[in-house]
């Protein structure tokens, strides 16, 4: 099958991969309320067709923080990318590189940020913190951080409890994973996957592990216990972005907010940008679409600080919905994954492509040739959708 959009790759991520590590890149928690309702919103959002314009050349770039982007996309830190293809981390950034746009490594990512700068030279890398409890080796993270020539660092603020996701327990894919048979039947129904991957973790560097844990508190995922120095700390406040203001030299952003208050405090702290997420459904259950509540964060805030939003990107129409409704840029997770899962490095290029190729498309269709022109005049809410705003 030649995949031809988004679900396509889904698709093939999913046959490729065993069910407990697609389950975990795939799903979202508890009921997948959010999740679901992250596709209803954007899908009763509607775009204004404009006729008789010229739309021979489209215009996608952007500038982010002064930096011109080609396409308005940065690609959104995802932990353990490394278990879905050899290096996931590596042919994400060098896709994103290719493209012309970011990409965001997670604390939690397989393969470590020296690692990823070298093998994706030219690369414009971000990262994104979890604060752990122990604040010390945090500091050290970050020196790490800036020691690869991060310029921009991404706080991920949404994440005070882990999410109940049942399917990962079910799976056998909770972190730590807990070795059960129907795990292992899983892997072995996957030859291929724990040929290329796996056995290549297993062969090169040992179980794969959490690449930015310090030395020596490097626990293989497959073991028990993750020292609570080590947890994502729960007791982060104002204060301590505060704090990271004084200490993060370059710019500093902050992902998960859902509120407009919030967006203000990040602002009155310093913050250079907040991402209006809701870590694709993946977190809170109940949490309201990024896409219903950024207007009003953008109208409040875009003029005095960066805002970006993602969650439940899967076309390049959803990428115009974001932006039309006040995003500068958007960040892009599960759709890359798949993409890599299906084909590595080949597979996030090809899912760009495609992203950029409906986005051309979809500008089109609005008479709009420059991206950085969408603005609310694209959008019509559907009737039901505006009636429930009221
Ligand atoms: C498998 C997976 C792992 C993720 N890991 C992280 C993470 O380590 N840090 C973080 O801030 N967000 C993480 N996210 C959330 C993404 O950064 C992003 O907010 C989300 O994927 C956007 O929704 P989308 O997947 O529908 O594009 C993760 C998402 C997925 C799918």
């Amino acid at each position: 099958m030649r995949p031809l959009n988004v679900s396509d790759y889904r698709e093939l991520a999913r046959r490729r991969l065993p069910r407990g590590v697609f389950e975990y890149v795939d799903r979202g928690t508890e009921d997948e309320v959010a999740m679901r309702a992250l596709r209803d919103s954007l899908d009763a959002l509607k775009l204004v067709p404009k006729v008789l314009a010229d739309v021979a050349s489209i215009d996608l770039s952007t500038q982010v923080f002064g930096k011109a982007q080609a396409l308005p996309v940065i690609v959104a830190p995802t932990a353990m990318a490394g278990l879905l293809w050899y290096d996931g981390e590596v042919a994400l950034a060098r896709a994103a590189r290719d493209a012309g746009i970011p990409f965001c490594i997670s604390t939690q990512s397989i393969t470590s940020i020296e690692a990823i700068a070298a093998s994706a030279p030219a690369a414009d890398l971000w990262f994104q913190l979890y604060v752990w409890e122990n604040r010390g080796l945090t500091q050290d993270l970050l020196s790490r951080v800036r020691g690869a020539g991060v310029e921009t660092l991404v706080l991920t603020a949404d994440t005070p409890a882990s999410p109940k996701k049942e399917w990962n327990v079910r799976n056998g894919f909770s972190i730590p994973i807990v070795p059960s048979l129907r795990a292992g039947m899983d892997v072995a129904l996957h030859p291929r996957w724990l040929a290329r991957v796996l056995l290549r973790h297993l062969l090169r560097t040992g179980m794969p592990t959490y690449a930015h844990y310090p030395e020596a508190f490097k626990t293989r995922i497959t073991r028990s216990a993750v020292t609570s120095d080590l947890r994502i700390d729960n007791r982060l406040t104002w204060d301590d972005l505060r704090e990271l203001r004084r200490r993060w030299p370059g710019r500093l952003v902050v992902k998960g907010i859902l509120g407009l208050d919030d967006a203000q405090r990040a602002h009155d702290c310093g913050a250079d940008g907040i991402v209006v997420s809701s870590h694709g459904g993946r977190n809170l259950d109940s949490a309201p679409s990024p896409i219903d509540v950024l207007p009003a964060i953008a109208d409040r805030l875009a003029a005095r600080l960066t805002v970006l939003a993602d969650s439940g990107i899967r076309r390049g129409s959803d990428i115009v919905k974001y932006l039309a409704s006040g995003a500068q840029a958007v960040m892009i997770g599960r759709a890359l994954l798949y993409g890599i899962a299906a084909g590595g490095e080949a597979g996030a290029v090809d899912v760009l492509a495609l992203l950029r190729d409906e986005l051309e498309r979809t500008l089109a269709f609005l008479g709009e040739p420059e991206a950085r022109n969408l603005s609310s005049e694209n959008l019509r809410r559907s009737h039901s959708l505006a009636q429930r705003a009221t």
